[in-house]
């Protein structure tokens, strides 16, 4: 559920009219709904077991506003970057509520958690456990960490999405395990306090989740049977949300949860989940308006003032984003069959392809929905395009959550070196 619809034929998030919002924002501008995030944090939180840390995934959207908003209402974050904790810290998540993931860390994004005091870090190759052991040596502390487990399990999602094969760059193969967490004894800068995992994003489909999930509890228990104080499980995030209305949704926070309750009764230990999309993806819409319509040799092209470059999904996934007009179409409106484009220059620039809508115009505003995670934060300036505004609506209030940069400002990121002038 989320709080995007229509009242007396005007789009609206919240309380607040979409186009009131774009009067103020100036188009495209990606807008979300405090009550959607409020609500979908909720549902999760009620799903799993009481005392789980539930770490956002802060990759999914990264706005402080956002991060802020989920904080306040207990949320810790996971982090995969230096920026990103550097975000989720100036959110305001307590240091206690973060995680640290990644298969690339550096030894500086090492260095800043273990300043920083995080929750845990999750070690995904040998090589990581050794560089972390010398790093907390030498600053005489010691690092808390999770091994991630490659559980060679397929998601059956979108392939670039697909994390938790064997031939996936991500987490430890199952059977070096037991070797690595008895190096990590050895080391005595480390604290081995779990294991995690994740195999993907947009689940949906619970079993490969129940499959991983399993492999898990029994590498814990051998583990805990070699006499290791295993205390947390990070089960990841990836459970998956509806974007074609209409379509069979899939398994929500409910089924989910009690299938971990299942899998995992009887184990005395923390369970840590990242949820990322499912939190954000369907409070946030991008908001375009529509340059022109143009007829094509054999289609029709709806031209908006949004493009990949500030929602690459349906480039880079083929990710299905529904659009509707900001003006509800008139009941007997004769619907017709258009590619939604936008103006870059690339073929790929397609946000919907041969889609029924209604009659659009130029100057019309659309919302392409379900745009709030890997929206804005995957947004580029290709095509000298400025990044698009962000806005949160809470009730009857909006912020602008991130400026539209200027012109003047891209530009001054460049220099022109001495040897061309
Ligand atoms: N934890 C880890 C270690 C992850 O790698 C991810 C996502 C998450 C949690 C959050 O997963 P979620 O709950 O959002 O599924 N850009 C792609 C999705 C990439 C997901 C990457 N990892 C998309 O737009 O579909």
């Amino acid at each position: 559920m989320n709080h995007f619809g229509y009242r007396a034929g005007r789009l609206y998030a919240e309380d607040c009219a979409i186009e009131d919002i774009a009067a103020r924002a100036g188009t495209p501008f990606y807008c979300y709904a405090h009550a959607t995030l409020e609500r979908h944090f909720s549902v999760f939180k009620s799903a799993v077991p009481e005392g789980s840390l539930i770490a956002y995934a802060v990759k999914a959207n990264g706005n402080l506003a956002v991060v802020s908003a989920l904080g306040r209402m207990s949320a810790g974050a996971d982090v995969v970057s230096l920026g990103e904790l550097k975000r989720a810290l100036a959110a305001g998540i307590p240091p206690q509520r973060i995680v640290f993931s990644g298969v690339g860390k550096t030894r500086v994004e090492l260095e800043a958690a273990l300043d920083a005091g995080i929750y845990e870090i999750n070690v995904e190759s040998a090589p990581e456990l050794e560089l972390l052991a010398e790093i907390a040596a030498e600053k005489k502390t010691r690092a808390t960490i999770a091994i991630r487990v490659n559980p060679d399990v397929d998601a059956l999602t979108h392939a670039k999405i697909s994390t938790g094969k064997g031939e996936n760059k991500f987490g430890v193969p199952m059977a070096d395990v037991p070797a690595l967490a008895a190096r990590a004894r050895e080391l005595k800068a480390l604290d081995l306090a779990g294991l995690a995992v994740h195999i993907g994003s947009q689940i949906t489909d619970l079993s490969p989740l129940e499959d991983a999930f399993t492999r898990i509890r029994i590498l814990a228990e051998t583990l805990l049977a070699a006499g290791h104080a295993i205390t947390r499980i990070d089960l990841g995030g990836g459970l998956g949300v509806p974007y074609v209305t209409g379509n069979q949704p899939p398994p929500d926070p409910a089924a989910y949860g009690a299938m971990v309750r299942r899998i995992f009764a009887g184990l005395d230990v923390q369970l840590i989940f990242e949820p990322g999309r499912l939190i954000v993806a369907n409070a946030g819409i991008l908001v375009a308006r529509v340059i022109r319509v143009k007829r094509g040799a054999t289609r029709n092209f709806v031209i908006l003032d949004a493009a990949m470059n500030d929602l690459i999904r349906p480039a880079l996934y083929d990710a299905h984003h529904d659009v509707v007009p900001v003006r509800e179409p008139e009941r007997n409106a004769p619907w017709a069959e258009a590619d939604v484009v936008g103006p870059v220059c690339e073929t790929g620039d397609t946000l919907a392809s041969g889609r029924r809508l209604p009659p659009l115009s130029e100057g019309d505003l659309v919302a392409i929905l379900s745009a709030g995670a890997y929206g804005a934060a995957q947004a580029s300036e290709y095509n000298t395009r400025p990044l698009v505004p962000e806005v949160m609506v809470k009730g009857t209030d909006f912020a602008i959550v991130r400026d539209r940069p200027r012109y003047e400002d891209i530009l001054a990121r460049d220099h022109i070196p001495a040897f061309l002038r």
